[in-house]
């Protein structure tokens, strides 16, 4: 709203670019620094001045004919300090409608989302919710800026473990476990191949070297899978089709939606032919026994050996990525695409885009990998039955059966759902993508950086609203006092949090937007009295709180949270 109109003040004078004005402006730390600060540094070369003195240069400059938007400019030290027209801010503020944040950014631009990603066959673990509420996220917060998102689920179809699946579903399959919880029987399954091989229950690639009666069992099925014998297709389509049953149910929980879901394997063929291109181009070797590498300068400039293709000629993960990201670049020649993937998988994707990059496809500057940190668990509070495996199912039910009692104990109303799903995608998402978290029961605290503590806040806006009588009487701006500069303010930067949180693929800029939102009504509500005000007052105030409830429940929209009108 008014940065906009500042950056736009400052580039015409400076010719500085719009982006790297809005990258350097600062939100004072203390209300009489102003409420935007521009620091003059990045001025020096052009005016060939101290950065003392261009402060004080522009500050005079800007005074003399004042924009309209601004109440006063001044220097202090190197900083530029702007004051924005407080009663303008308020006739702003009180205008803003449902679509407050949308924006024209991305100009329809096309921007792949490739998120979830979980294992056919085995239980989504909570790495994968983490990716799934981050890229979800993501699709929302691109959805504003007028981009055109588009979200991908790259199912894991291929690996071992399906060979696994495969022998164990033929020998072991309890049919009705089957149909009444597939991810539970076909955990079961899995669990059971792997006493039986003795081996680690988690993948490893070692594994596929060690010569083990199970384990050969297991690489038999998936070459007969892979030569299209008809009955190992039919349990893999099976599988396929029970494991995303077992999906759906958790997406439909989480509300979460896909552009297209795809199977990794189908881009086997297509990286098999960009490894032969590679070969041709001699940016591939061959290894005597077969294998296929090629030798990339990873993050460090180290030069490292990464193989794109097995001595057994058939593909692998990054075969098959190499398939998909030059498929998906013919598709929707996208303005960027963003991989939601675990931190373990930093090397995979640089050695992916480096590979592109050394073919010459030049999408790859396009590709980022959102690596995102460790979920911990306090105390065990999910260990379950099968050891290791924490279900993600689980902890949405615990966490959701939490939220009723904790409800029930408010006596309040309020969707258990809601209040739940939203204390796990809010505690997904305040964190910065790439720290670790742990999970404890203070999600669902009412009070703190919550999910509950920000609808309840819209909650309890709601209701001040459903108290107050009609009151029909023309808005006035009155004197305004501290606390609704603040909240007003606040407000006014929404726009500004959303195109940061695009920009840094960081949605956790919003959830903390959201927060000191949430914070600064509270205090509002606290220091001026709404219905027992004077009826101008009144008015005015109940307005205000009606676009805090629009933006609050805007930039929960964007963080995947539902409100409730009473909590
Ligand atoms: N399915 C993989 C896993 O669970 C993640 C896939 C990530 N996406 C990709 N295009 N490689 O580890």
């Amino acid at each position: 709203m008014f940065q906009e109109k500042i950056i736009e003040l400052l580039s015409k004078e400076t010719s500085l670019k719009n982006e790297l004005i809005e990258e350097i402006l600062e939100i004072p730390p203390r209300m009489e620094l102003g409420d935007f600060s521009f620091p003059c540094f990045a001025l020096i070369k052009k005016y060939k001045k101290k950065p003392v003195e261009i402060a004080q240069y522009l500050q005079k400059k800007f005074s003399e004919k004042l924009i309209k938007e601004l109440e006063k400019i001044e220097s202090k030290g190197p900083y530029l300090n702007f004051f924005i027209n407080k009663q303008l801010l308020a006739k702003e503020i009180l205008q803003i409608n449902a679509s407050f944040g949308k924006q024209n950014i991305g100009k329809k631009k096309k921007i792949v989302i490739d998120f979830s990603q979980p294992n056919i066959g085995k239980p989504m673990h909570v790495g994968h919710i983490r990716s799934t509420i981050l890229g979800d996220s993501l699709m929302r917060i691109y959805n504003f800026l007028n981009y055109f998102p588009i979200g991908v689920n790259y199912l894991g179809d291929v690996g071992l473990h399906i060979g696994k699946l495969i022998v164990a579903y033929e020998l072991w399959l309890d049919k009705k476990a089957l149909q009444k919880d597939p991810v539970k029987e076909l955990l079961r399954l899995y669990v059971k191949f792997c006493a039986e091989e003795k081996s680690e229950v988690t993948e490893g690639t070692e594994e596929e070297f060690q010569d083990n009666e199970w384990t050969n069992k297991a690489k038999e099925k998936l070459r007969l899978l892979e030569l299209g014998d008809v009955k190992a297709h039919k349990i893999w389509n099976d599988i396929r089709k029970h494991s995303e049953k077992g999906f759906n149910k958790i997406y439909e929980i989480l509300q979460v939606n896909f552009t297209e879901t795809v199977g990794q394997s189908q881009f086997s063929d297509k990286g098999k032919e960009i490894v032969l291109d590679a070969l041709k181009k001699g940016i591939a070797k061959r290894e005597t026994d077969g294998a296929v590498y090629v030798e990339y300068q990873d993050k460090s400039k180290e030069v490292r050996k990464k193989f794109i293709l097995r001595n057994n000629q058939t593909a692998s993960y990054i075969t098959q990525d190499l398939g998909a990201a030059v498929l998906r670049n013919t598709k929707y020649k996208f303005e960027k695409m963003i991989y939601v993937v675990d931190f373990r998988q930093s090397d995979h994707f640089d050695s992916l885009f480096s590979i592109l990059k050394m073919l010459g496809y030049d999408f790859s500057e396009k590709c980022h990998h959102l690596s995102f940190g460790a979920v911990k668990f306090e105390n065990e509070i999910f260990a379950t039955r099968e050891g290791k495996v924490i279900l993600l199912e689980d902890v949405l039910a615990k966490t959701i059966e939490k939220a009723k009692k904790e409800i029930q104990k408010r006596k309040t109303a309020g969707s258990p759902e809601k209040v739940g799903v939203g204390a796990v995608k809010y505690m997904f998402l305040k964190n910065e993508p790439i720290k670790d978290i742990s999970f404890s029961w203070d999600i669902l605290n009412f009070e703190g950086n919550t999910g509950p503590y920000l609808q309840y806040s819209y909650a309890r806006a709601s209701s001040i609203i459903k108290k107050a009588k009609n009151t029909n009487i023309k808005l006035e701006i009155p004197e305004l006092s501290q606390s609704e500069i603040a909240l007003m303010l606040k407000i006014s930067r929404f726009p500004e949090a959303i195109r940061a949180a695009g920009e840094k693929l960081n949605p956790a800029l919003i959830a903390n937007y959201s927060y000191e939102l949430a914070q600064l009504f509270n205090e509002f509500y606290h220091n001026c009295p709404v219905l027992t005000a004077d009826p101008k007052l009144k008015s005015f105030r109940l307005q205000l709180i009606e676009s805090f409830r629009t933006t609050v429940k805007n930039a929960l929209h964007l963080l995947g949270i539902e409100v409730m009108e009473e909590m």
